[in-house]
């Protein structure tokens, strides 16, 4: 089992949003995902609370359970546990962090949020986690993408970035995620199979599940359909 903390000292920059649908992903490709939110105000869990599938676990435990709940997850099969942290880095933070195989440190590319980020970085760099950054909220078009990704790409790895999307907001409505609600052509789900892709082989994986995106097997519910129709009439 691999264990993923997404982090950021910072509030506001899109941790819970990148663990559901990392989470989600993860679920989707088959890897048996369990989600742990440690935000006291445990946003992940409401947005798990609404959700109607059952292929995403999530556990409710309180952080001095998560040491006697490691090795039961582990005799469980759960390949993947995504771990949500608060928007403030405390020592229970610190000590979660330690446990963790891979940090997912989350930032706006923003000048402000750069530099909580790096802040952030300090208490972060401390655990000696493997860590890698995601830009997530980026503005197309914007120059300041690309020094942030250069800024950060000093103090270690960056994935690839997410865009905002406006569609990331209203898919958590009711439990779900963009790539289970926005249509198939929308630049999020590449996006977020990306980034998903990038996290996987950064925690080892070497022959990654995929996702079947293709619209083949609604074609051909559709070719029956006509063939059907047209074998009444003769
Ligand atoms: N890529 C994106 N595009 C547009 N909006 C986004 C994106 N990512 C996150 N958001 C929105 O930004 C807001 C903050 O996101 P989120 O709650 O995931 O951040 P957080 O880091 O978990 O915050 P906190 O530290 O308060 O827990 C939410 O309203 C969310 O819907
Ligand atoms: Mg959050």
């Amino acid at each position: 089992m691999q264990i993923i903390a997404v982090a950021n000292g910072k509030g506001g920059v899109g941790k819970t949003t990148t663990a559901a649908n990392l989470g989600v992903n993860f679920a989707k490709r088959g890897y048996y995902t369990m989600l742990l939110d440690t935000d006291p105000l445990a946003c992940l869990e409401d947005w798990w609370d609404e959700r109607k599938a059952n292929d995403l676990q999530l556990m409710s435990i309180a952080l001095s359970q998560l040491d006697e709940a490691i090795p039961k997850l582990r005799e469980a099969g759960v390949e993947y546990l995504i771990i949500d942290t608060p928007g403030f880095i405390s020592n229970a933070v610190t000590g979660l962090l330690c446990q963790a195989d891979l940090v997912l440190i989350i930032s706006k590319a923003s000048p402000l949020d750069l530099r909580a980020t790096q802040k952030s970085l300090k208490f972060i760099e401390e655990v000696k986690t493997p860590l890698v950054f995601v830009l997530n909220e980026v503005r197309k078009g914007t120059r300041i993408a690309n020094e942030a990704i250069m800024a950060l790409s000093q103090h270690g790895r960056v994935a690839p970035i997410i865009h905002y999307k406006n569609d990331f907001v209203v898919s958590m409505i009711d439990g779900r995620t963009l790539e289970e609600t926005a249509d198939a052509d929308n630049p999020g789900i590449a996006e977020v199979d990306a980034l998903a892709d990038y996290v996987l082989r950064q925690a080892g994986e070497k022959t990654l599940k995929v996702i079947d995106r293709s619209p083949v097997k609604q074609a051909t519910a559709e070719v029956i359909a006509i063939s059907g129709r047209r074998g009444n009439k003769t």
